[in-house]
Protein backbone atom coordinates (compact mmCIF):
# COMPACT_ATOMS: atom_id res chain seq x y z
CA UNK A 1 0.00 0.00 0.00
CA UNK A 2 1.45 3.44 -0.88
CA UNK A 3 2.91 5.87 1.66
CA UNK A 4 0.62 8.62 2.13
CA UNK A 5 3.13 10.42 4.65
CA UNK A 6 1.17 13.33 5.23
CA UNK A 7 -0.38 14.28 8.89
CA UNK A 8 -4.25 14.38 9.70
CA UNK A 9 -5.63 17.32 9.69
CA UNK A 10 -8.67 18.33 11.07
CA UNK A 11 -11.85 19.10 8.88
CA UNK A 12 -12.04 22.69 8.75
CA UNK A 13 -15.71 23.13 9.65
CA UNK A 14 -15.00 20.30 13.28
CA UNK A 15 -12.80 23.21 14.47
CA UNK A 16 -13.45 23.24 18.28
CA UNK A 17 -15.56 20.99 18.46
CA UNK A 18 -15.67 16.68 18.79
CA UNK A 19 -17.95 14.62 16.79
CA UNK A 20 -19.60 11.35 17.71
CA UNK A 21 -20.41 8.64 15.25
CA UNK A 22 -23.17 7.65 17.64
CA UNK A 23 -25.27 10.90 18.01
CA UNK A 24 -26.26 13.52 16.06
CA UNK A 25 -25.24 16.82 17.68
CA UNK A 26 -21.90 17.95 18.63
CA UNK A 27 -20.85 16.65 22.47
CA UNK A 28 -18.65 18.15 24.73
CA UNK A 29 -15.72 16.20 26.18
CA UNK A 30 -13.85 16.41 28.83
CA UNK A 31 -10.49 15.87 27.56
CA UNK A 32 -8.97 16.07 24.44
CA UNK A 33 -6.75 14.24 21.84
CA UNK A 34 -4.63 15.13 18.85
CA UNK A 35 -3.50 12.00 16.39
CA UNK A 36 -1.39 12.68 13.68
CA UNK A 37 -1.08 9.36 10.94
CA UNK A 38 2.46 8.45 8.75
CA UNK A 39 2.59 5.80 6.65
CA UNK A 40 0.11 3.77 4.48
CA UNK A 41 -3.84 4.32 3.97
CA UNK A 42 -4.55 1.56 6.52
CA UNK A 43 -2.85 3.51 8.94
CA UNK A 44 -5.06 6.42 8.50
CA UNK A 45 -8.12 4.51 8.70
CA UNK A 46 -6.77 3.12 11.84
CA UNK A 47 -6.56 6.54 13.74
CA UNK A 48 -10.18 6.84 12.90
CA UNK A 49 -11.02 3.51 14.64
CA UNK A 50 -8.80 5.15 17.37
CA UNK A 51 -10.77 8.20 17.12
CA UNK A 52 -14.05 6.33 17.75
CA UNK A 53 -12.78 4.37 20.99
CA UNK A 54 -11.23 7.44 22.58
CA UNK A 55 -14.47 9.56 21.97
CA UNK A 56 -16.74 6.70 23.61
CA UNK A 57 -14.08 6.92 26.86
CA UNK A 58 -14.89 10.72 27.17
CA UNK A 59 -12.19 12.41 24.49
CA UNK A 60 -12.85 14.51 21.81
CA UNK A 61 -10.68 15.18 18.98
CA UNK A 62 -8.20 18.48 18.65
CA UNK A 63 -6.31 19.55 16.04
CA UNK A 64 -3.90 21.47 18.23
CA UNK A 65 -1.48 19.50 19.38
CA UNK A 66 -0.80 22.28 22.57
CA UNK A 67 -4.37 21.91 24.21
CA UNK A 68 -4.19 17.95 24.11
CA UNK A 69 -4.36 16.01 27.38
CA UNK A 70 -3.19 12.73 24.61
CA UNK A 71 -0.91 12.79 21.71
CA UNK A 72 -0.75 10.16 19.78
CA UNK A 73 1.26 9.56 16.19
CA UNK A 74 0.14 6.59 14.38
CA UNK A 75 3.76 5.39 12.67
CA UNK A 76 5.45 3.82 10.14
CA UNK A 77 8.14 1.19 10.05
CA UNK A 78 8.01 0.37 6.26
CA UNK A 79 11.75 2.72 5.56
CA UNK A 80 14.22 3.80 7.94
CA UNK A 81 13.62 7.49 6.51
CA UNK A 82 9.82 6.63 7.77
CA UNK A 83 11.02 6.00 11.24
CA UNK A 84 13.36 8.65 11.52
CA UNK A 85 10.80 11.32 10.31
CA UNK A 86 8.20 10.21 13.29
CA UNK A 87 11.57 10.07 15.98
CA UNK A 88 11.76 13.57 14.81
CA UNK A 89 8.09 14.26 15.44
CA UNK A 90 8.23 13.06 18.65
CA UNK A 91 10.86 15.44 19.37
CA UNK A 92 8.55 17.99 18.53
CA UNK A 93 5.74 17.34 20.16
CA UNK A 94 7.32 16.87 23.63
CA UNK A 95 7.29 20.21 23.64
CA UNK A 96 3.65 20.30 24.29
CA UNK A 97 4.59 18.59 27.60
CA UNK A 98 6.03 22.27 28.57
CA UNK A 99 2.66 24.19 28.17
CA UNK A 100 1.00 20.85 29.62
CA UNK A 101 2.98 18.89 32.02
CA UNK A 102 0.66 16.26 32.52
CA UNK A 103 0.01 15.42 28.66
CA UNK A 104 0.54 11.84 27.69
CA UNK A 105 2.32 11.14 24.32
CA UNK A 106 1.25 7.30 23.02
CA UNK A 107 3.09 5.70 19.90
CA UNK A 108 0.74 3.81 17.65
CA UNK A 109 1.26 1.51 14.63
CA UNK A 110 4.02 -0.10 12.83
CA UNK A 111 6.75 1.52 14.98
CA UNK A 112 5.31 0.55 18.49
CA UNK A 113 5.38 -3.22 17.42
CA UNK A 114 8.79 -3.26 15.99
CA UNK A 115 10.22 -1.30 18.46
CA UNK A 116 7.91 -2.06 21.76
CA UNK A 117 9.04 -0.72 24.90
CA UNK A 118 12.22 0.51 23.49
CA UNK A 119 10.48 4.18 22.98
CA UNK A 120 9.50 4.44 26.38
CA UNK A 121 12.34 2.87 28.53
CA UNK A 122 15.48 3.84 26.48
CA UNK A 123 14.80 6.38 24.71
CA UNK A 124 12.32 7.92 26.64
CA UNK A 125 10.50 9.50 24.11
CA UNK A 126 6.73 8.59 25.12
CA UNK A 127 4.12 7.74 28.04
CA UNK A 128 2.48 4.78 25.98
CA UNK A 129 3.49 2.33 23.41
CA UNK A 130 0.58 0.64 21.70
CA UNK A 131 0.57 -2.19 18.98
CA UNK A 132 -2.21 -2.08 15.74
CA UNK A 133 -4.06 -4.99 17.42
CA UNK A 134 -4.03 -2.97 20.67
CA UNK A 135 -6.68 -0.38 20.55
CA UNK A 136 -9.30 -1.62 22.38
CA UNK A 137 -6.89 -1.75 25.44
CA UNK A 138 -6.43 2.00 25.48
CA UNK A 139 -8.68 3.34 27.84
CA UNK A 140 -6.60 1.04 30.45
CA UNK A 141 -3.45 2.03 28.87
CA UNK A 142 -4.42 6.10 29.49
CA UNK A 143 -4.96 5.02 33.42
CA UNK A 144 -1.86 3.52 33.32
CA UNK A 145 0.11 5.93 31.98
CA UNK A 146 -1.81 8.40 34.03
CA UNK A 147 -0.57 6.59 37.10
CA UNK A 148 3.10 6.93 36.17
CA UNK A 149 3.29 3.26 35.08
CA UNK A 150 5.01 1.95 31.60
CA UNK A 151 1.60 1.29 29.81
CA UNK A 152 2.54 -0.95 26.82
CA UNK A 153 0.60 -3.32 24.82
CA UNK A 154 1.79 -4.66 21.28
CA UNK A 155 0.39 -8.24 21.71
CA UNK A 156 -0.49 -9.09 17.82
CA UNK A 157 -3.52 -11.02 17.35
CA UNK A 158 -5.26 -14.07 15.24
CA UNK A 159 -9.15 -12.10 15.70
CA UNK A 160 -8.88 -8.36 15.68
CA UNK A 161 -10.51 -6.72 12.83
CA UNK A 162 -12.49 -3.59 14.65
CA UNK A 163 -15.33 -5.10 13.02
CA UNK A 164 -17.42 -3.52 15.07
CA UNK A 165 -16.29 -0.15 15.70
CA UNK A 166 -17.49 2.79 13.19
CA UNK A 167 -14.58 4.79 12.59
CA UNK A 168 -14.94 8.79 13.07
CA UNK A 169 -13.43 10.18 10.19
CA UNK A 170 -10.81 12.45 10.69
CA UNK A 171 -10.03 14.50 7.99
CA UNK A 172 -12.55 13.86 5.62
CA UNK A 173 -13.55 15.66 2.24
CA UNK A 174 -17.73 13.80 2.98
CA UNK A 175 -16.84 11.91 -0.36
CA UNK A 176 -14.14 9.28 -0.06
CA UNK A 177 -13.90 6.98 2.92
CA UNK A 178 -11.76 4.02 3.52
CA UNK A 179 -13.03 0.93 4.72
CA UNK A 180 -10.37 -1.82 5.99
CA UNK A 181 -11.42 -4.99 5.13
CA UNK A 182 -8.13 -7.76 6.28
CA UNK A 183 -5.42 -6.76 8.53
CA UNK A 184 -2.17 -8.64 8.46
CA UNK A 185 -0.05 -10.00 5.73
CA UNK A 186 0.65 -13.90 5.22
CA UNK A 187 3.14 -13.06 2.38
CA UNK A 188 6.74 -13.01 3.71
CA UNK A 189 8.12 -10.43 0.90
CA UNK A 190 11.87 -10.64 1.83
CA UNK A 191 12.37 -7.05 2.12
CA UNK A 192 9.25 -5.85 3.84
CA UNK A 193 8.36 -5.38 7.62
CA UNK A 194 4.77 -5.94 7.59
CA UNK A 195 4.12 -9.16 8.44
CA UNK A 196 5.94 -8.51 11.42
CA UNK A 197 4.53 -5.36 12.88
CA UNK A 198 0.99 -6.29 12.06
CA UNK A 199 1.06 -9.91 12.12
CA UNK A 200 -1.35 -12.73 10.41
CA UNK A 201 -3.75 -12.04 7.60
CA UNK A 202 -7.46 -12.02 9.00
CA UNK A 203 -10.61 -11.01 7.10
CA UNK A 204 -13.20 -9.06 8.72
CA UNK A 205 -17.10 -10.16 8.51
CA UNK A 206 -18.81 -8.99 5.94
CA UNK A 207 -22.30 -8.40 6.85
CA UNK A 208 -20.27 -5.42 9.39
CA UNK A 209 -18.08 -3.87 6.14
CA UNK A 210 -21.56 -3.96 3.91
CA UNK A 211 -23.20 -2.34 6.47
CA UNK A 212 -20.34 0.70 7.64
CA UNK A 213 -20.46 1.08 2.99
CA UNK A 214 -24.02 1.64 3.51
CA UNK A 215 -23.75 3.73 6.48
CA UNK A 216 -21.31 5.99 4.05
CA UNK A 217 -23.52 5.74 1.83
CA UNK A 218 -26.73 7.54 3.30
CA UNK A 219 -24.37 9.90 4.64
CA UNK A 220 -23.22 11.19 1.54
CA UNK A 221 -19.93 9.52 0.62
CA UNK A 222 -19.55 8.52 -2.87
CA UNK A 223 -16.43 6.42 -3.08
CA UNK A 224 -15.34 3.61 -0.89
CA UNK A 225 -11.79 2.61 -1.05
CA UNK A 226 -11.59 -1.05 0.46
CA UNK A 227 -8.24 -1.20 2.25
CA UNK A 228 -5.71 -4.68 3.14
CA UNK A 229 -2.52 -5.58 2.75
CA UNK A 230 -3.61 -8.12 0.11
CA UNK A 231 -7.46 -7.94 -0.80
CA UNK A 232 -7.27 -10.42 -3.12
CA UNK A 233 -7.13 -13.04 -0.62
CA UNK A 234 -10.15 -11.66 1.54
CA UNK A 235 -11.87 -14.64 2.75
CA UNK A 236 -15.24 -14.67 5.46
CA UNK A 237 -16.61 -18.10 6.54
CA UNK A 238 -18.10 -17.11 9.85
CA UNK A 239 -17.89 -20.38 10.91
CA UNK A 240 -21.79 -21.52 11.06
CA UNK A 241 -22.37 -24.72 9.77
CA UNK A 242 -24.06 -23.98 6.38
CA UNK A 243 -22.68 -20.44 5.96
CA UNK A 244 -21.49 -19.63 2.83
CA UNK A 245 -17.83 -18.45 2.80
CA UNK A 246 -17.25 -14.87 0.85
CA UNK A 247 -14.31 -14.32 -1.49
CA UNK A 248 -12.85 -10.80 -2.74
CA UNK A 249 -14.80 -10.97 -5.46
CA UNK A 250 -18.44 -11.83 -4.09
CA UNK A 251 -17.37 -8.44 -1.17
CA UNK A 252 -16.91 -6.29 -4.44
CA UNK A 253 -19.83 -7.54 -5.96
CA UNK A 254 -21.87 -6.77 -2.52
CA UNK A 255 -20.49 -3.17 -2.06
CA UNK A 256 -20.66 -2.37 -5.73
CA UNK A 257 -24.19 -3.33 -5.50
CA UNK A 258 -25.31 -0.75 -2.41
CA UNK A 259 -26.02 1.65 -5.20
CA UNK A 260 -24.83 2.62 -8.93
CA UNK A 261 -23.65 6.21 -7.47
CA UNK A 262 -21.18 4.59 -4.64
CA UNK A 263 -17.37 3.87 -6.80
CA UNK A 264 -16.00 1.11 -5.24
CA UNK A 265 -11.86 1.33 -5.16
CA UNK A 266 -9.92 -1.81 -3.27
CA UNK A 267 -6.06 -1.73 -2.44
CA UNK A 268 -3.76 -3.44 -2.79
CA UNK A 269 -3.38 -6.32 -5.31
CA UNK A 270 -0.56 -8.93 -4.56
CA UNK A 271 -0.11 -10.07 -8.35
CA UNK A 272 -0.05 -13.51 -7.21
CA UNK A 273 -3.82 -13.57 -5.74
CA UNK A 274 -5.62 -11.43 -8.44
CA UNK A 275 -7.89 -13.93 -9.58
CA UNK A 276 -10.09 -13.79 -13.29
CA UNK A 277 -13.79 -13.44 -11.05
CA UNK A 278 -12.32 -10.54 -9.38
CA UNK A 279 -11.41 -9.15 -13.20
CA UNK A 280 -14.97 -10.05 -14.46
CA UNK A 281 -16.84 -8.76 -11.51
CA UNK A 282 -14.77 -5.08 -12.09
CA UNK A 283 -15.44 -5.44 -15.88
CA UNK A 284 -19.55 -6.33 -14.79
CA UNK A 285 -20.14 -3.14 -12.88
CA UNK A 286 -19.57 0.35 -14.10
CA UNK A 287 -19.12 1.86 -10.17
CA UNK A 288 -16.10 -0.54 -9.36
CA UNK A 289 -13.64 1.55 -10.05
CA UNK A 290 -11.05 0.05 -13.44
CA UNK A 291 -8.21 1.01 -11.57
CA UNK A 292 -6.05 -1.52 -10.13
CA UNK A 293 -2.72 -1.27 -7.63
CA UNK A 294 -0.47 -4.39 -8.70
CA UNK A 295 3.01 -3.91 -7.31
CA UNK A 296 5.63 -5.10 -9.62
CA UNK A 297 8.74 -4.46 -7.46
CA UNK A 298 10.99 -4.93 -9.71
CA UNK A 299 11.11 -6.45 -13.48
CA UNK A 300 14.04 -9.58 -12.78
CA UNK A 301 13.01 -12.76 -12.28
CA UNK A 302 16.11 -13.19 -9.95
CA UNK A 303 15.53 -10.29 -8.45
CA UNK A 304 11.70 -11.32 -7.75
CA UNK A 305 13.07 -14.21 -6.69
CA UNK A 306 15.41 -13.03 -3.96
CA UNK A 307 12.27 -10.73 -3.37
CA UNK A 308 9.87 -14.15 -2.50
CA UNK A 309 7.33 -11.91 -4.65
CA UNK A 310 6.77 -16.07 -6.11
CA UNK A 311 6.01 -15.32 -9.42
CA UNK A 312 8.60 -14.41 -12.65
CA UNK A 313 8.49 -11.11 -14.56
CA UNK A 314 6.45 -13.02 -17.45
CA UNK A 315 4.22 -14.07 -15.09
CA UNK A 316 3.54 -10.84 -14.11
CA UNK A 317 3.53 -9.70 -17.69
CA UNK A 318 0.74 -12.10 -18.76
CA UNK A 319 -1.36 -10.91 -15.09
CA UNK A 320 -1.13 -7.65 -17.48
CA UNK A 321 -2.39 -8.68 -20.44
CA UNK A 322 -4.78 -10.87 -19.05
CA UNK A 323 -6.25 -7.51 -16.83
CA UNK A 324 -6.02 -5.48 -20.37
CA UNK A 325 -8.20 -8.30 -22.53
CA UNK A 326 -10.43 -8.30 -19.61
CA UNK A 327 -10.92 -4.40 -18.59
CA UNK A 328 -9.32 -2.52 -21.86
CA UNK A 329 -9.90 0.58 -20.49
CA UNK A 330 -8.29 -0.23 -16.90
CA UNK A 331 -5.50 1.96 -15.69
CA UNK A 332 -3.08 0.02 -13.46
CA UNK A 333 -0.48 0.99 -11.23
CA UNK A 334 2.93 -0.57 -9.21
CA UNK A 335 4.80 0.10 -6.19
CA UNK A 336 8.66 -0.36 -7.58
CA UNK A 337 11.85 -0.70 -5.58
CA UNK A 338 15.57 0.31 -6.30
CA UNK A 339 19.04 -1.36 -5.46
CA UNK A 340 17.60 -4.44 -3.86
CA UNK A 341 20.67 -6.39 -3.07
CA UNK A 342 22.42 -7.70 -5.95
CA UNK A 343 20.33 -5.73 -8.11
CA UNK A 344 22.39 -5.31 -11.81
CA UNK A 345 21.84 -3.22 -14.33
CA UNK A 346 20.34 -5.58 -16.36
CA UNK A 347 17.95 -6.42 -13.79
CA UNK A 348 17.31 -2.71 -13.34
CA UNK A 349 16.55 -2.88 -17.26
CA UNK A 350 14.39 -5.53 -16.20
CA UNK A 351 12.74 -3.02 -14.44
CA UNK A 352 12.54 -0.45 -16.93
CA UNK A 353 11.01 -2.20 -19.28
CA UNK A 354 8.47 -4.11 -17.30
CA UNK A 355 7.31 -0.17 -16.76
CA UNK A 356 6.94 0.41 -20.22
CA UNK A 357 5.87 -2.88 -20.87
CA UNK A 358 2.71 -2.64 -18.36
CA UNK A 359 2.24 1.16 -19.21
CA UNK A 360 1.75 2.08 -15.18
CA UNK A 361 -0.05 5.08 -14.77
CA UNK A 362 1.48 5.59 -11.62
CA UNK A 363 3.82 4.28 -9.56
CA UNK A 364 5.19 4.67 -5.89
CA UNK A 365 8.79 4.34 -6.32
CA UNK A 366 11.41 3.88 -3.52
CA UNK A 367 15.22 2.75 -3.25
CA UNK A 368 15.65 -0.18 -0.90
CA UNK A 369 15.93 0.09 2.99
CA UNK A 370 17.04 -3.01 4.73
CA UNK A 371 14.42 -3.39 8.02
CA UNK A 372 15.86 -5.12 10.55
CA UNK A 373 14.43 -8.80 11.26
CA UNK A 374 13.33 -9.63 7.40
CA UNK A 375 14.57 -12.11 5.30
CA UNK A 376 16.58 -10.08 3.02
CA UNK A 377 18.23 -8.58 6.07
CA UNK A 378 19.16 -11.83 7.88
CA UNK A 379 20.01 -13.45 4.61
CA UNK A 380 21.35 -10.93 1.86
CA UNK A 381 23.86 -7.84 2.18
CA UNK A 382 22.67 -4.85 1.56
CA UNK A 383 25.45 -4.50 -1.20
CA UNK A 384 24.28 -1.76 -3.68
CA UNK A 385 25.88 1.82 -3.31
CA UNK A 386 23.65 4.53 -1.87
CA UNK A 387 24.76 6.61 -4.94
CA UNK A 388 23.63 3.67 -7.45
CA UNK A 389 20.46 3.24 -5.85
CA UNK A 390 19.19 6.74 -6.15
CA UNK A 391 20.83 6.73 -9.72
CA UNK A 392 18.31 3.74 -10.56
CA UNK A 393 15.44 5.19 -8.48
CA UNK A 394 15.65 8.77 -10.98
CA UNK A 395 15.65 6.65 -14.07
CA UNK A 396 12.63 4.47 -12.63
CA UNK A 397 11.13 8.62 -11.72
CA UNK A 398 11.43 9.71 -15.42
CA UNK A 399 9.95 6.28 -17.08
CA UNK A 400 7.07 6.89 -14.91
CA UNK A 401 6.70 10.57 -15.54
CA UNK A 402 7.17 9.90 -19.44
CA UNK A 403 4.12 7.01 -18.90
CA UNK A 404 1.79 9.02 -17.10
CA UNK A 405 2.05 11.74 -19.75
CA UNK A 406 1.85 9.14 -22.08
CA UNK A 407 -1.04 8.41 -20.64
CA UNK A 408 -2.56 11.65 -19.77
CA UNK A 409 -2.31 12.41 -23.93
CA UNK A 410 -4.40 9.56 -24.95
CA UNK A 411 -7.04 10.98 -22.59
CA UNK A 412 -7.23 14.21 -24.78
CA UNK A 413 -10.42 14.39 -26.82
CA UNK A 414 -12.02 11.67 -24.07
CA UNK A 415 -15.52 12.41 -22.20
CA UNK A 416 -14.97 11.13 -18.96
CA UNK A 417 -17.11 10.74 -16.02
CA UNK A 418 -15.80 12.57 -12.74
CA UNK A 419 -17.02 12.20 -9.45
CA UNK A 420 -16.34 15.73 -7.87
CA UNK A 421 -14.64 15.74 -4.74
CA UNK A 422 -14.32 19.88 -4.17
CA UNK A 423 -13.12 22.93 -5.28
CA UNK A 424 -9.84 23.11 -7.51
CA UNK A 425 -6.60 23.79 -4.99
CA UNK A 426 -6.38 26.95 -7.30
CA UNK A 427 -9.57 27.93 -8.31
CA UNK A 428 -12.71 28.04 -6.69
CA UNK A 429 -14.59 28.52 -9.62
CA UNK A 430 -13.29 24.96 -10.98
CA UNK A 431 -14.40 21.76 -9.91
CA UNK A 432 -11.65 18.79 -9.15
CA UNK A 433 -12.61 14.97 -9.18
CA UNK A 434 -11.27 11.79 -10.13
CA UNK A 435 -11.85 9.27 -13.25
CA UNK A 436 -12.07 5.94 -12.77
CA UNK A 437 -9.14 4.98 -13.74
CA UNK A 438 -8.24 7.80 -10.56
CA UNK A 439 -7.25 10.20 -12.93
CA UNK A 440 -7.52 13.94 -11.30
CA UNK A 441 -9.64 16.46 -13.42
CA UNK A 442 -9.98 20.22 -13.49
CA UNK A 443 -12.63 21.88 -14.81
CA UNK A 444 -14.60 25.49 -14.64
CA UNK A 445 -17.66 25.14 -13.19
CA UNK A 446 -18.89 27.57 -15.66
CA UNK A 447 -22.56 28.08 -14.07
CA UNK A 448 -23.47 24.62 -13.67
CA UNK A 449 -25.42 22.87 -10.68
CA UNK A 450 -23.36 20.69 -9.52
CA UNK A 451 -21.91 19.80 -6.20
CA UNK A 452 -19.70 17.99 -4.61
CA UNK A 453 -20.16 14.10 -4.72
CA UNK A 454 -21.90 14.60 -8.10
CA UNK A 455 -20.83 13.44 -11.14
CA UNK A 456 -19.94 15.20 -14.08
CA UNK A 457 -19.03 14.40 -17.91
CA UNK A 458 -16.12 16.30 -18.84
CA UNK A 459 -14.66 16.47 -22.42
CA UNK A 460 -10.35 16.65 -21.76
CA UNK A 461 -9.14 19.55 -23.34
CA UNK A 462 -5.34 19.44 -22.39
CA UNK A 463 -3.05 18.28 -19.42
CA UNK A 464 -0.35 19.53 -17.09
CA UNK A 465 1.88 17.14 -14.98
CA UNK A 466 -0.18 15.18 -13.20
CA UNK A 467 -3.82 16.38 -14.17
CA UNK A 468 -6.09 16.35 -16.45
CA UNK A 469 -8.10 19.52 -17.92
CA UNK A 470 -11.18 19.96 -19.12
CA UNK A 471 -14.87 20.88 -19.83
CA UNK A 472 -18.53 20.00 -18.54
CA UNK A 473 -20.52 18.85 -21.75
CA UNK A 474 -24.13 17.13 -21.96
N1 LIG B 1 12.56 -0.81 1.29
C1 LIG B 1 12.00 -0.08 0.30
N2 LIG B 1 10.71 -0.16 -0.02
C2 LIG B 1 9.94 -1.04 0.66
N3 LIG B 1 8.64 -1.35 0.55
C3 LIG B 1 8.35 -2.27 1.49
N4 LIG B 1 9.44 -2.57 2.20
C4 LIG B 1 10.45 -1.82 1.70
C5 LIG B 1 11.83 -1.69 2.01
N5 LIG B 1 12.39 -2.42 2.95
C6 LIG B 1 7.75 -0.78 -0.46
C7 LIG B 1 7.18 -1.87 -1.37
C8 LIG B 1 5.76 -1.97 -0.89
C9 LIG B 1 5.48 -0.54 -0.48
C10 LIG B 1 4.32 -0.37 0.42
O1 LIG B 1 6.66 -0.14 0.17
O2 LIG B 1 7.26 -1.41 -2.69
O3 LIG B 1 4.88 -2.42 -1.90
FE1 LIG C 1 4.81 -6.53 2.69
FE2 LIG C 1 4.65 -8.29 0.67
FE3 LIG C 1 2.75 -8.26 2.60
FE4 LIG C 1 2.87 -6.23 0.85
S1 LIG C 1 2.43 -8.40 0.34
S2 LIG C 1 2.64 -6.07 3.09
S3 LIG C 1 5.07 -6.06 0.49
S4 LIG C 1 4.92 -8.80 2.86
Amino acid sequence: MPDLITHTKQDESRQGEAYSPFVHEPVTYGKKFYIESYGCAMNFSDSEIVASILNENGFGATKNFEEADLILINTCSIREKAEQTVRHRLQYLRGAKEVNPGALIGVLGCMAERLKSKLLEEEKLVDMVVGPDAYRTLPGLIEEATDGQKAVNVLLSREETYADIAPIRLNSNGINAFVSITRGCNNMCSFCVVPFTRGRERSRDTDSIIRECQDLFDKGYREVTLLGQNVDSYYWNNGQQGAESVTFAQLLERVALISPLLRVRFSTSHPKDITDEVLHTIAKYENICKYIHLPVQSGSTRILQLMNRTYTREWYMAKVDRIKSIIPDCSISSDIIAGFCTETEEDHQDTLSIMEYSGYDYSYMFFYSERPGTLAARRYADDIPENVKKRRLDEIINMQRKLSHESNLKDIGNTVKVLIEGNSKKSDDDWMGRTSQYKVVVFPKAGHALNKGDYAMVTVDDCTGGTLLGRIVG
